[in-house]
């Protein structure tokens, strides 16, 4: 054993797809091992609170341990859980959500229903951001900027892998190409394809590369900047949006809207938010397309959804319309200011689906004042979800379940289902 080495059993996984072990009044965080196991592992970096490790050998490995099917898994940064069966994966999902609810939460007995699973383990991914190095294409290492050439992805949909051989071919001809952006859709057979680049790409060049280097069915390209998350439109060539069918209605998904990635549980994700739900008046923060709010609005009198995503609130109000929905309006808005401008109604319904940073505190003290009978919160980081509940709880509300959905299977990704009712 090396001296930068040290034999560790895990305890179990955390948050971020780590094995947590103690040794020594240390703790370890191990990339690729399994709860259970002996391993030999090799330390990265020592951090304040912890030590990062790698598995180097499996000493006594977990029966639930199994070779990983991708090539790339270990280096490519994409994935943390494929050296797990299935099962193992959504069942240590659920233990971190149960512990994290508890912990940061303070919720002694998480009323978690019994998980989700994804039905496709892999060929899930109808949304994949390629990135571009070196005219290279790949996917970055973990948690650096250095670049895993990929010949294909198995969380990708085969159609989304088909098409990467002509992305490469793209990438020999837009110089300094940072990002390649896929959107499919299994509706239409179709693409739409956004490339991000520091400096402008030539009109005459993406058009050329449209045509000439792309299959035909990439109906849309677009040229974009990016300044940390923010991503900038410079311009679009072809169809801006394609159709998806998901829960018995039709979407317009434009390339500049977010959409739920892993299409064997559009259906069921749906059914989920809508059971056992009735309104008279209803809002949702986060609507996206209108994902949610189209199905709630069949099941309810009148629903508003917001988004601060013009793109997504374009295609929502399209979206009601083409699928006959009139009890739904859509505003452009940032889900505190479209809160603060409902201060005084009566809502029997919030539904909430944030990015990975949850709610701010203003949003939850406006949500505590509004006290709508029941909060639907759709949540993408155990984490925040906790923190937000933790006040929620503390307000008055009682949380009456809460349910893992397996949106993102071979990753650390937690998604969940929870559902908060008040008396008023
Ligand atoms: C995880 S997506 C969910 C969208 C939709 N519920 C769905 O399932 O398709 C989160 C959405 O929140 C929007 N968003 C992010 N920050 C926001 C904010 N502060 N106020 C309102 N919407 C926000 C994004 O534009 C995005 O459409």
């Amino acid at each position: 054993m090396s001296e930068n080495s040290v034999r560790l059993t895990v305890e179990k996984l955390v948050y971020g797809g780590y094995g947590l072990a103690r040794e020594n009044n240390k703790v370890f965080l191990v990339r690729y091992s399994a709860p259970k196991e002996f391993v030999e592992a090799e330390i990265l970096e020592e951090k304040r609170d912890y030590t990062e490790a790698q598995v180097k050998k499996v000493i006594i490995p977990s029966p639930h341990r199994r070779e990983a099917p991708c090539p790339y898994f270990g280096s490519c940064g994409g994935c943390q859980l494929q050296h797990l069966d299935y099962e193992t994966q959504v069942s240590q999902k659920n233990d971190i959500l149960r512990e994290t609810l508890s912990r940061i939460g303070r919720i002694a007995n998480p009323p978690l229903q019994d998980p989700i699973r994804s039905d496709l383990e892999f060929g899930y991914r109808v949304r994949v951001q390629f990135k571009v190095k070196n005219q290279k294409v790949g996917f970055f290492r973990l948690g650096e900027k250095e670049l895993v050439e990929i010949e294909e992805c198995p969380l990708a949909h085969p159609r989304i892998n088909a098409l990467i051989p002509h992305l490469k071919e793209v990438a020999q001809r837009i110089r300094e190409l940072q990002e390649i952006h896929v959107f499919y859709s299994p509706k239409e057979d179709k693409f739409l394809v956004r490339f991000i680049t520091p400096i402008e790409t030539d009109r005459s060049l993406l058009e050329k590369v449209k045509d000439d280097f792309l299959p035909k069915d990439v109906v849309g390209v677009g040229d974009y900047s990016r300044l940390r998350l923010i991503l900038t439109k410079r311009y679009w060539i072809g169809t801006e949006y394609l159709f998806v069918d998901a829960g018995g209605f039709t979407y317009r998904v434009s390339g500049d809207s977010f959409f739920q990635v892993n299409y064997s549980l559009w259906d069921r994700f749906i059914q989920e938010v809508v059971k056992g739900v009735s309104f008279r008046k209803a809002v949702d923060l986060h609507c996206g397309v209108g994902f949610f709010t189209l199905p709630l609005a069949k099941v309810g009198n009148f629903i508003e959804g917001s988004d601060s995503n013009p793109s997504a609130v374009n295609d929502a109000t399209y979206n009601a319309k083409v699928n006959q929905v009139d009890n739904a309006v859509f505003v452009k808005a940032d889900a505190y200011r479209h809160l603060k401008s409902r201060g005084g109604e009566v809502l029997d319904l919030v539904l909430l689906d944030p990015p990975r940073s949850g709610l701010g505190d203003k949003e939850r003290d406006l949500l505590l004042q509004n006290k709508p009978e029941r909060i639907i919160y759709v949540s993408c980081n155990p984490s925040t979800l906790a923190r937000d509940l933790k006040v929620f709880l503390k307000g008055g509300y009682t949380l009456e379940r809460v349910r893992l959905i397996d949106m993102f299977p071979q990753t650390y990704h937690i998604e969940s289902v929870s559902v908060l009712r008040v008396d008023r």
